[in-house]
């Protein structure tokens, strides 16, 4: 794996214009279960109860079974080495934005600051009758009648995207600007199965980009687009690859 780190490495110094596309796979080491794979929420629940038609025809059972759990997990998460190594390639201009399909924020919790959020963030709540938007930390789920309502009556629902639901059209337009833009994309933690999100590495490589992808497992881009896996945790990974970087921007001032 050394060797591919030093060419990783080599690779994020060289860029031109560097962006990442994260899943699941890189909150893992923060506590957050993915959703594929052993453990991963679709093992335990079926999806269904993520779809927008579920939660239309009763919320109450989506905030009972999905998202007081959400809260419960999102709460006490914190940044691990891999949302902090991003940032740091972000503050070295080596990184110049991260497309997440998390929810967690947790690469703004570990500094990143141009982060797209292609499926909406759990921080936000807004309510479906006013669309105000109130921080999610503000309710008080362990006693709060399900669902929980906003002051105008309206029922409140995550700022997220739920499946059968549109990617929010700026989020669309900035991801996809970005892949258009980048020459290298590093994919991190992700399986790359769903759709919008799994199609930005494919316009990135079609755009010219070399695709960096970091992962335990091969994904279907692995074959037909990554240039390159770096089989390992998205946290020792990023980790060992922003030292590499630090290591050669030295050697380079000398
Ligand atoms: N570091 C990096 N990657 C990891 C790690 C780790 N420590 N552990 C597991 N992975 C990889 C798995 O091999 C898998 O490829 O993370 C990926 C997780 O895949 P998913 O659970 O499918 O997560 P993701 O790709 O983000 O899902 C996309 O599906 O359910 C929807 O909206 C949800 O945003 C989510 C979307």
């Amino acid at each position: 794996m050394r060797d591919r780190i030093e060419l990783a490495a080599r690779e994020i110094l060289g860029a031109r214009y560097c962006v990442a596309l994260t899943g699941a796979g890189i909150s893992i080491e923060s506590g957050i279960p993915a959703f594929r794979g052993p453990g991963g929420l679709w093992e335990k629940i079926d999806p269904e109860i993520a779809h927008i038609d579920t939660f239309r025809r009763d919320p109450a059972q989506v905030w009972r079974l999905l998202i007081r759990g959400m809260q419960e997990v999102l709460r006490d998460a914190r940044p691990n080495p891999a949302h902090v190594g991003l940032a740091r390639l972000e503050a070295w201009g080596l990184l110049q934005g991260i497309i997440t399909q998390n929810v967690d924020g947790l690469h703004q919790k570990g500094g990143s600051r141009a982060v797209v959020e292609f499926h909406g963030s759990f921080a936000r709540q807004r309510c479906t009758a006013c669309r105000r938007r109130i921080p999610t930390e503000a309710l008080d789920l362990a006693h709060a009648a399900l669902p929980p309502r906003c002051g105008c009556g309206g029922i409140l629902r995550p700022d997220c995207v739920f499946f059968g639901e549109v990617i929010p059209p700026d989020a669309l337009q900035r991801a996809h600007r970005m892949a258009a833009e980048c020459n290298l994309m590093l994919v991190v933690g992700t399986s790359a199965t769903v759709q919008p999100a799994a199609m930005v590495p494919l316009r990135a490589k079609e755009a010219g980009a070399r695709v960096i992808e970091i992962n335990p497992d091969p994904t279907p881009l692995t074959r037909q687009v990554s240039d390159l896996l770096i089989r390992g945790k998205a946290g020792a990974v990023i980790a060992a690859l922003v030292d590499a970087v630090a290591r050669l921007r030295q050697a380079s001032t000398k």
